[in-house]
């Protein structure tokens, strides 16, 4: 995780900085820090949000090259000796990723009298550079041989004290670009954070190192040789006006789901789907967190378009365990970043088994977007917050439309359920702007649940995905005792923990397991639950009896997912601001988690 930035310019440069680090805050927040080359470097670090960071620079730091770091801790707590950027001997150094080999590293520089000021796996990094440069090594050299003895995913920028006037990057597994514009060279995890100084920008391969300086970018690939990759056009934060009305990005990217879904649909709506992958026998559904649970929702209905098995794993165990696959299993690769580690692993183990691989992913220029066989894109466009939101609904959408292209070409999907299916995509973004209309109902939830502190999620197929990722919602964002569970599980020890008051949310739809939920939501009610329904139209006189709260919400069938999904969103958002817990950016957390 983290992110990491590195700028020269024809002008000072700190304040670009701060503002770049600003849009990569979402990769991690526990600390942050820059420096600037001057004469000397001008160093500042502070625990907490770049906000400290822009208030501690002033208007001092006249150096134009610089680089900077928000942090998200993995070696070391968020402390200030922990922050990046690291220095040693006139090198100073910011890191995205983890040094593997950086204790036995550190224990031959401690013999040799070196100290470290650090916990983390990064600060070996500078001491390593700053050897090869003393030797005589000019600043692309000394990074290339520091870079050979690191074992680990890295993307690095590096400042020279005694070369002030240029930045040079790494990458060797963590995402890193580069980019330019007028008397502008930079570097980013991400180019979005470019937006306001850079028009372009390419993304480094493994291997490659980077040179900025004011003549430009130059780019050389793992042999040393100059090489070209390819320039494309910056795209800005367009929803930075939102989150000012909304009061958080997280809020505003709730209301943007309409027209993010309508985005996603009309990309994918005409998408014809490649031979070798229309052929699947089986599909492994593989994502992390609320990607997981998508892939979860969205199963029962490819299972049922495709008339294929659908095996859903979460991507962090599908790496380890490494899993006999049958014969003609199409790999659904599913991550909003597509540049989270655990599911890039399953990429990397499953290509040399020849498994096809389809890419869902939100953000085009990800590392699972270009490695996959088919990229089928999710267009729910920049998500600023931390916790998925509209990213989420748009890879349900984006998942049914896959099975349902891939039931058009096997012939498994009939004109009639063609149609069916079409209207219910059709009508879920209208359906989510209809369910954000009973905030005050989600609010009033909200209240419920924070005062008891605690909340159990039920429901069956589709809908056991939407109660995980209602329990999931209301951990990450205000930071509630939350649990899902399969309802039809419940009466196998798990009621146990059903007691007077304690808040069940039953989520139900109409069709073959309405009733079924409906009796296991008269279970936990007839032992003291306080029961919130969250169904259709069709069951809400069936839950009436039942619920302490009934939220009947728009939509029908598939539309009722969707529906659900806007409501445990809001339930959680509600739920941090009576906390006071800030929204966007709840602790330990970081939007792309890029490590193992
Ligand atoms: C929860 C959340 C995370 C992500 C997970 C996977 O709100 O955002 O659980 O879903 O980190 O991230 P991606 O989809 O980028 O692979």
């Amino acid at each position: 995780m983290c992110g990491i930035v590195g700028m020269v310019n024809g002008h000072p440069v700190a304040r670009d900085l701060v503002t770049a680090l600003g849009r990569l805050e979402y990769r991690g927040y526990d600390s942050a820090g820059l420096a600037v080359a001057g004469p000397g470097f001008d160093i500042r670090k502070v625990v907490g949000g770049i906000p400290g960071l822009m208030d501690s620079i002033g208007n001092g730091f006249a150096g134009r090259a610089g680089i900077g770091h928000t942090r998200w801790a993995t070696h070391g707590r968020a402390e200030l000796r922990n922050a990046h950027p690291h220095v040693w001997n006139g090198v100073a150094v910011v890191h995205n990723g983890i040094i593997e080999n950086y204790r036995s590293l550190r224990s031959g520089m401690l013999e040799r009298g070196e100290t470290f000021q650090s916990e983390t796996d990064s600060e070996v990094i500078p001491h390593l550079i700053a050897a090869a440069r003393a030797a005589g090594a000019a600043p692309v050299e000394a990074v290339r041989g520091a870079c050979a003895e690191l074992q680990g995913d890295y993307a690095i920028a590096v400042l020279f004290e005694d070369a002030p006037d240029r930045v040079i990057v790494a990458r060797q597994g963590s995402p890193v670009m580069v980019a330019r514009g007028p008397q502008t060279a930079a570097v980013a995890s991400d180019p979005a954070a470019l937006a306001s100084v850079c028009d372009d920008y390419a993304t480094l391969e493994d291997g490659d190192l980077a040179e900025l300086s004011t003549e430009g970018v130059t780019i050389y690939d793992s042999d040393g040789c100059l090489t070209r990759r390819r320039w494309q056009k910056v795209e800005g934060a367009e929803d930075d006006g939102r989150a000012l009305v909304y009061g958080s990005f997280t809020r505003a990217e709730i209301a943007a789901q309409p027209e993010a879904l309508r985005r996603t649909d009309a990309k994918l709506r005409d998408r014809v789907i490649p031979l070798h992958i229309a052929e699947a026998e089986r599909l492994l559904l593989v994502g992390c967190g609320s990607s997981l649970h998508a892939a979860a929702a969205a199963r029962p209905w490819l299972e049922c378009l495709i008339g294929i098995p659908c095996d859903l794993e979460a991507a962090s165990e599908c790496r380890t365990r490494e899993a006999p696959l049958s014969r003609g299993t199409v790999g659904v690769l599913v991550s909003q970043s597509g540049e989270t580690a655990d599911i890039l692993a399953v990429m990397e183990m499953l290509k040399p088994r020849n498994v096809p691989l389809v890419a869902v992913v939100n953000v085009p220029h990800a590392q699972l977007a270009r490695g996959a066989d088919l990229s089928w894109p999710t267009e729910a466009g920049r998500e600023q917050g931390v916790a998925a939101t509209k990213s989420f609904t748009c890879q349900m959408l984006a998942l049914i439309r896959f099975g349902l292209a891939m039931g058009l070409h096997r012939g498994t999907v009939t004109l009639d359920t063609m149609v069916a299916v079409e209207r219910e995509l059709n009508g879920v973004a209208a359906v989510c702007a209809r369910a954000e209309k009973l905030d005050l109902q989600f609010e009033a939830i909200a209240e419920r649940l924070v005062q008891e502190g605690e909340a159990l999620f039920i429901g069956r197929g589709s809908a056991a995905a939407m109660a995980a990722e209602g329990a999931l919602k209301l951990k990450e964002l205000p930071y509630l005792r939350a649990e899902a569970y399969a309802a039809g599980e419940l009466k196998y020890g798990a009621i146990a923990t059903v007691h007077e008051g304690s808040p069940v949310i039953v989520c139900a739809g109409a069709g073959q397991y309405a009733n079924r939920t409906l009796a296991n939501a008269e279970e936990v009610r007839a032992r003291g639950a306080y029961v919130i329904a969250l169904v259709d139209d069709a069951s809400a006189a069936a839950f009436a009896p039942v619920a302490d709260e009934l939220v009947v919400l728009p939509g029908a069938g598939l539309g009722t997912l969707f529906a659900q999904a806007v409501a445990i969103q809001l339930i959680a958002v509600h739920a941090a601001i009576l906390l006071n817990h800030p929204v966007d950016r709840p602790r330990h957390q970081a939007k792309s988690v890029t490590v193992a």
